[in-house]
């Protein structure tokens, strides 16, 4: 089986720089699966159709993973709405073929989202779910938005996370859930470096000297 490695957890956990990593390390391409439902969500906003469950299924459907512009599409305003039309099942089944052909892969792929592990790719290999406390993700976020020159305070990013995280949580189609085989890693007390190690060592550990 090829060395598939599916990254779950909460928003700015931490999983994206991670999985940049580890995909870099190991010369495996690497999906943000966030970005296909931001691009639906960002779609959505342009066109005025948040509330439109049609028209973000026609979204997704004719997403295009050659086109998708990750710059664009990192504010929280598109978090926001990527978290509204994920949490609807045609949307969510518009984007499993997709996601699972990247996945399937001759030479494996890193997967990072919420349901990596749990609905896109079951028989992974290798599962990491990575937390941290709901403070030190607003703060990692409010940084990096800061740095992206948006006007925004960290209670009001703190609120957007505990938001995003219950809807994420709290949906019925494929809801942000550890697998009962992935190995969790909270980095709230870890650094890039120490939370980079502790996943390698476990993708070492599971993935058998692949
Ligand atoms: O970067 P951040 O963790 O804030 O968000 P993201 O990973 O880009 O995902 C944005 C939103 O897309 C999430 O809040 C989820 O609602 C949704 N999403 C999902 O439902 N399933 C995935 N596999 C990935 C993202």
């Amino acid at each position: 089986m090829p060395l598939v490695i599916a990254i779950d957890g909460p928003a700015a956990s931490g999983k994206g720089t991670l999985a940049r990593r580890i995909a870099q390390t190991l010369d495996l391409p690497h999906l943000d699966t966030g970005l296909l439902y931001r691009a639906v969500g960002a779609r959505c906003l342009k066109d005025g159709v948040l509330e439109d469950e049609a028209a973000s299924l026609a979204a997704a459907r004719m997403l295009d993973l050659a086109t998708l512009d990750a710059d664009s599409l990192r504010d929280a305003e598109t978090g926001a709405a990527a978290s509204i039309v994920a949490a609807r099942p045609a949307v969510r089944a518009a984007l499993l073929d997709l996601q699972r052909a990247f996945a399937a892969r001759p030479g494996g792929a890193v997967l990072d989202g919420r349901d990596i592990g749990t609905v896109i790719c079951p028989d992974a290999p290798v599962k990491l779910f990575i937390t941290a406390a709901p403070e030190i993700r607003a703060l990692r976020r409010y940084k990096e938005l800061l740095g992206r020159g948006a006007d925004v305070t960290l209670d009001g990013v703190l609120a957007d996370i505990r938001e995003r995280d219950a809807r994420d949580s709290g949906r019925a189609s494929a809801p942000l859930a550890k697998a009962g085989d992935a190995v969790e890693i909270d980095t709230s007390d870890l650094g890039i470096e120490e939370a980079f190690a502790a996943a390698m060592e476990i993708v070492r550990l599971k993935s058998g000297g692949r």
